[in-house]
């Protein structure tokens, strides 16, 4: 645990301007900064970069944070790895809470995974059946190098060799050497080694191969301080540049399907480490590239396989990207289809992959009896939580509608019957009636305070605490929460506040408004227009809760009569009300 004192003066000491600059080439663009996004492919610079509100975010795919989420996001590190990058690039000392587990990673475990490599790779070229066997598999020299292919003997303590301190805890920490019952001995012994790379080029962990049939036929490292295998994907660090060029990445099953593939021409793909895909492989690939392509074996388990990741796939779509799916046919595998048919023949199969809206739909309606209302009710049922899960503003909408036509119900009752806002950030569909929405004042408030934290101090923060409960909407409480941390914390800055709510419930919240901000910039208003409207837009909002507050009282009255409290309530709430439109004219008032 790191303290979050450390990580706020982190923030406040350094710029997220030299950050990102380190490794794109930035352009001065009035008060920001702007180049073409490091997370997808365009040609128009959308990618823009505040000085004064320390945070990044792209016009074109959404992405955004502060200094500590590009780091995460751009170097592929993780939450505590991107604070201690950071934090070294100003030659700070990473300090632990106390009590507190000390991480465990230390920088030896590279060093050591990094010899072992080493080692593996030499034993390969002594191993003439390990040699036969990568041949029989198609395997050049040149690609076995390129992933820096090699090979484990079959003695119990090889490693002892080149580590004379074979004892050592950090080579158990390594995932290379297993100690039970007073005995030490190798992990991987007469494998075929294929070292696991993050995104930076570490080796974080390897898979082994046995040479023919054998159980189990790989061995993969432990989870250890390095190596998490939820997060990785086995390939991307060879594959990242190819991927850029080709526009697309193709997630496999296997490492041998990786290497296959590479060695028939096609370099963009990386396969999940024998582990569902979660969501953060999909995040992960999603920033690689626009078009994402998961191929699967044809078989049942293969279908399953590709149902889980689009389970996990749901949550992270975006309008502008698309992910598909690849079925191989029966008993073919990536590796075998492409020794057998060529690079042709496998792109032509992904030219014909399935968008995944297709798989979802025809998936869904094969699971039910279309033809009986109990059938398509049953389609709805089984629809709901997957299409509940989708964020994705358009293709969300396009979900619905596909959805709403199978279970011939317009969509309108559908998105009742799925509680989902009518799809009010469409502008393509025409205007419904509804009760004149005016842009909501709460909205507002939010973007203000996050864009300048300071006005906070501009109003009387206990009024909304006892009013809350009138509004209940899910941006009022926001509301009510970030004055609550403004309060408590004073002036902080907006990229402080992103790190304080991130990953609560609040977040999603907070990266609709993060667009705002910049269009507040952009308006570029004197602090006393900012301070101006600011009380303007809180004003009306206290007005409504105070309507909203007294419609309740006069609602309670008409069904059973006034009574004392009530009334006393009603006509405080008139006064103030009154007090309002009088402030409008003028008059010194405090809100
Ligand atoms: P497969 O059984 O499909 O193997 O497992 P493969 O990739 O086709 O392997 P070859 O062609 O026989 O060499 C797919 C992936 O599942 C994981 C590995 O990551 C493998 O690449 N796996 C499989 C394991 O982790 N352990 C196993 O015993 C088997
Ligand atoms: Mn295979």
């Amino acid at each position: 645990m790191i303290p979050q004192s450390f990580i706020q003066d982190l923030l406040n000491r350094i710029d997220i301007v030299d950050v990102v600059g380190r490794h794109v080439q930035l352009k001065k663009a009035g008060a920001n900064y702007q180049a073409c996004c490091p997370f997808h492919d365009e040609k128009t610079p959308s990618f823009t970069v505040s000085p004064t509100k320390q945070f990044y975010h792209c016009f074109g795919c959404g992405a955004h944070g502060n200094a500590i989420g590009f780091v995460m996001a751009y170097g592929g590190l993780n939450y505590v790895e991107a604070i201690r990058d950071l934090a070294g690039s100003l030659g700070l000392a990473v300090p632990e809470e106390a009590g507190s587990r000390p991480e465990k990673a230390s920088p030896d475990l590279s060093g050591i995974m990094q010899k072992a490599t080493k080692y593996y790779r030499e034993e390969l070229k002594k191993s003439a059946a390990a040699i036969d066997y990568l041949k029989k598999r198609g395997l050049s020299g040149e690609i076995a190098a390129h992933f820096g292919i090699g090979y484990a003997p079959s003695d119990w303590r090889n490693l002892a060799k080149i580590f004379p301190d074979y004892d050592s805890e950090q080579l158990v920490e390594a995932g290379l050497v297993i100690s039970g019952e007073g005995k030490r001995y190798d992990r991987f012994r007469d494998r075929i080694m294929f070292p696991i790379l993050d995104a930076r080029g570490r080796i974080i962990g390897f898979g082994g191969r046995v040479l023919g049939a054998g159980e189990p036929k790989y061995l993969n490292s432990p989870e250890t301080p390095l190596f998490e295998k939820g997060r990785e994907l086995y390939g991307l660090f060879q594959a990242r540049r190819a991927i850029q060029d080709a526009s697309k990445v193709l997630v496999v099953e296997g490492y041998m399907d990786v290497v296959a593939l590479a060695q028939n021409g096609i370099h963009y793909a990386v396969a999940t480490l024998g582990t569902a895909t979660t969501p953060i492989h999909v995040q992960k690939l999603m920033r690689q590239s626009d078009h994402v392509f998961f191929c699967f074996d044809g078989d049942n388990a293969g279908r399953r396989a590709a149902w889980r990741a689009l389970e996990n796939s749901l949550s992270q779509l975006a309008d502008g990207k698309d992910i598909s799916f690849l079925f191989l046919p029966q008993g073919e595998d990536p590796d075998s289809f492409v020794r057998s048919r060529g690079r042709q023949a496998f792109e032509a199969l992904l030219a014909e992959a399935l968008p995944l809206s297709t798989f979802l739909v025809n998936e869904l309606s094969a699971k039910a009896n279309l033809n009986s209302e109990e059938g398509r009710a049953r389609f709805l049922h089984e629809a709901r939580p997957l299409i509940s899960e989708v964020k994705a503003p358009n293709l969300g909408l396009m979900l619905r509608k596909r959805i709403a036509q199978i279970a011939r119900i317009e969509l309108a009752e559908l998105e009742a019957l799925f509680h989902v806002q009518p799809s009010r950030r469409s502008e393509k569909i025409p205007p419904r009636k509804s009760v004149g929405k005016k842009p909501d004042v709460v909205r507002k408030l939010l973007e203000m305070l996050m864009h300048s934290p300071a006005l906070a101090t501009l109003v009387d923060r206990g009024e909304i605490a006892s009013q809350e409960s009138v509004a209940g909407s899910g941006e009022a409480a926001a509301l009510a929460k970030l004055l609550d941390f403004l309060a408590e914390e004073g002036a902080v800055g907006t990229a402080a506040i992103m790190e304080h709510f991130r990953g609560s419930a609040m977040d999603a919240l907070l990266d609709e408004i993060r667009p705002g901000l910049f269009r507040l910039e952009e308006a570029g208003l004197n602090e006393e227009e900012l301070e101006r409207e600011f009380i303007d837009a809180w004003k009306q909002y206290q007005e409504r809760l105070c309507r909203a507050r007294m419609d309740r009282l006069l609602d309670a009255a008409n069904s059973s009569g006034w009574t004392e409290a009530g009334k006393a309530e009603y006509l405080s709430l008139q006064q103030r009300l009154n007090l309002f439109q009088k402030s409008e004219t003028g008059g010194e008032f405090r809100v």
